[in-house]
């Protein structure tokens, strides 16, 4: 498997992985929002190849910690797509991993997702609310909201409210 951080280029295949990951439009077009959305940057966008053809894509964009002590880089990790015929191969999980050490380098400390708890607690995700991280609508289950602390002892040093970019912040995105 091969992971690149997409480009302009890529667009068509980010686009078309989002479709056929979710079989509609509506996360095909909350990244093409969010990329030119001055409020999520600095994002990063990874293309998954396999057998040279374009499977998965992830897409992490910057969100703020509203009422914080002290400052804590973070951002959000949406959407997750991999094309219906290369799911269950882990291209899933390897965006998460690459994505999550690339932020971690880059001096990010919390990264968030809103998914299935099952799935994400596979990669490191665990319940956000207990360590008084909140996300920006109530979420039903709480346990879907999940943070990955990205530096040592961050989870339990910071709390506050997640401020996401503007493209993200309509409510019918934070509903599991
Ligand atoms: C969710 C998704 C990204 C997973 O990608 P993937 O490449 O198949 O995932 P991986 O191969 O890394 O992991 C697969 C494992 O996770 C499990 N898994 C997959 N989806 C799951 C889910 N929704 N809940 C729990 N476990 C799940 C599988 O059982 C599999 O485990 P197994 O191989 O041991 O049986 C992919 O199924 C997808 O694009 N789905 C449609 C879009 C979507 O729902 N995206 C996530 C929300 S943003």
């Amino acid at each position: 498997m091969r992971i690149v951080e997409a480009s302009a280029t890529d667009s068509d295949a980010v686009l078309s992985i989002e479709r056929a990951a979710f079989a509609r439009d509506d996360e095909a077009a909350l990244v093409a929002d969010l990329l030119r959305d001055p409020t999520a940057q600095p994002s990063l966008s990874l293309l998954a190849f396999l057998e040279d053809k374009p499977v998965g894509h992830v897409l992490f964009t910057r969100v703020v910690l509203a009422g914080a002590s002290h400052p804590a880089p973070a951002a959000i990790l949406a959407p997750l797509a991999v094309v219906p015929e290369y799911q269950r191969r882990g291209v899933g999980r390897a965006l998460i991993e690459q994505g999550a050490s690339l932020l971690a380098a880059s001096g990010v400390q919390l990264l968030f997702v809103l998914g299935d708890p099952a799935y994400y607690a596979r990669s490191g995700f665990v319940p956000a609310v207990p360590s008084g991280l909140r996300a920006p609508y109530p979420i039903v289950p709480e346990e879907a909201w999940r943070v990955r602390a990205l530096a040592a002892d961050v989870l339990g040093s910071v709390s506050g409210v997640v401020a996401c970019a503007e493209s993200l912040a309509k409510p019918e995105y934070w509903r599991e």
